[in-house]
């Protein structure tokens, strides 16, 4: 058993976490350039400017993914540096750019997944109102087929968007991450909507505007319950708190997942939010739930539920002492069991994990090596588990660690290192992580560890 023998295995990155080059060959700027210029919105004052400097590492970084033995490589694409306002005037040099990242990959018989939107909005079009206008789900189709039309004589994995609940949520609402908004309910559940309206139309827009047939996913994130034990009420209440919206924000599964896979929105947010609702179009759901072909998520942590003595999932506090990276998230492997497990009972699509890894106080030992055992420890846990859940069923498509490479936390600058590859900031010198060559262990017996 195991995972099947067209398992997938690869690494993700995002643009502005690793390209720097934020001011170069006619990019315009997102409002990520603009948020890390408020002193105090990330720390340390960081700013992606020059970041992993990976827009001039190409070649070297495709090198480094190939000793690492990655099979695929999932990375997002800089909106604004292909189209400097968001949409009209293109940016031939910004297009060279993927272009030259995916030849490489090519070269290298690496399989290139496209994020076409891992949250670097184009700033002109924030300034015209960004997610909030109506507008916005066809200047997002506007985008995505110019970048179709440019790679998809060579890429066939795409992902729409990553992580909707981040960047509309946190930052829209918290306020956290760019643009650094704090809007109130109804104004964030507009931008939702169109959000997901842009998924539905980029989904159409790679359909009619590729050039070989594709496979096109999303990768929201996932949030996952754990039973506290093996007992049915259990299971049910951890089944239940994944697909219920209690509170009045976006942080949930269902909102964003139920009308991309089931064509509507859940009853329980429809109720909740019943005062705060944009108005939805007679067509818009038929717009947004468009035919796609894996379901991408993003699964880090999550809580442990047990059935309450009311019937409805209460949440089990940790024991103290409860093991946690770096970033303070709880080590919490069974997620990668759990979560697949009601995506795919729920959803019914292959499932990709697009991102899972660790933060770890990384740093380069007397030896010149970086060692990082923690690392090797959470990542073998985690993927027993997914594969676990492909043992029981789950249609596993594949694996991508985060980060292939040291890169921009966004509010926590660089403050976190997540790759399987270390980065000095300074010097942009990359050093493989013992980490990464586990890594290529795993990839070579298809997750058997
Ligand atoms: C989710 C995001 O997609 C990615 O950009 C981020 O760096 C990682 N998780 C780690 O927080």
């Amino acid at each position: 058993m195991g995972f099947k023998n067209d398992f997938v295995w690869g690494a993700a990155t995002a643009s502005y976490q690793i390209e720097g080059a934020a001011y170069e060959d006619g990019k315009g700027l997102s409002v990520w350039d603009m948020v890390c210029q408020k002193p105090g919105f990330v720390k340390f004052g960081d700013t992606g400017d020059s970041s992993c400097d990976h827009y001039h590492r190409v070649s070297e970084d495709v090198a480094i993914m190939k000793e690492l033995g990655l099979q695929a490589y999932r990375f997002s694409i800089c909106w604004p540096r292909v189209l400097p306002e968001g949409i009209g005037k293109v940016n031939p040099q910004g297009l060279d750019f993927y272009d030259r990242l995916v030849d490489e990959l090519l070269k290298n018989n690496i399989i290139p997944y496209v994020t076409i939107f891992h949250w670097d909005y184009p700033y002109e079009l924030y300034k015209r109102g960004g997610w909030l206008n109506p507008e916005s789900p066809e200047w997002f189709a506007e985008y995505t087929k110019v970048v179709v039309e440019r790679l998809s004589d060579r890429v066939t994995h795409w992902m729409t968007q990553n992580e909707p609940q981040c960047y509309i949520g946190r930052g829209h609402q918290e306020g956290t991450l760019a643009p650094g908004l704090k809007l109130g309910l109804k104004d964030v559940l507009l931008a939702s909507h169109h959000s997901l309206l842009a998924h539905g139309k980029s989904v159409q827009v790679i359909r009619a505007a590729a050039k070989q047939p594709s496979m096109i996913g999303y990768a929201p994130v996932g949030i996952t319950y754990i039973p506290q034990s093996n007992s049915k009420p259990d299971i049910e209440a951890a089944r239940t708190a994944a697909f219920s919206i209690t509170e009045k924000n976006v942080w949930s599964n269902s909102w964003w997942m139920d009308p991309v896979f089931l064509g509507k929105y859940p009853e329980d947010g429809l109720n909740l939010f019943e005062q705060e609702l944009p108005e939805i179009g007679p067509d818009d759901l038929k717009t947004i739930f468009q035919p796609i072909d894996f379901f991408g998520t993003n699964i880090y942590s999550g809580k442990t539920v047990r059935m309450g003595k009311d019937g409805r999932p209460e949440e089990v506090k940790r024991e103290t002492g409860f093991a946690r990276t770096a970033f303070n998230w709880a080590v919490t492997p069974q997620s990668l069991y759990w979560g697949p497990k009601f995506f795919y009972e729920r959803y019914r699509k292959p499932i990709i994990i697009t991102e899972n890894g660790l933060s770890n106080t990384d740093w380069v030992y007397l030896d010149g090596k970086v060692h990082d055992p923690q690392r090797v420890d959470f990542l073998t846990r985690y993927i027993r588990q997914f594969q676990r859940a492909a043992e029981d069923g789950v249609d596993a498509m594949g694996y991508f660690c985060w980060s292939f490479m040291d890169n921009f936390e966004w509010a926590e600058g660089y403050n976190e290192r997540f790759g399987l590859v270390y980065v000095d900031f300074t010097s942009k010198n990359r050093i493989i992580k013992d980490s990464g060559i586990w890594y290529r262990k795993v990839i070579e017996s298809n997750g058997n560890i």
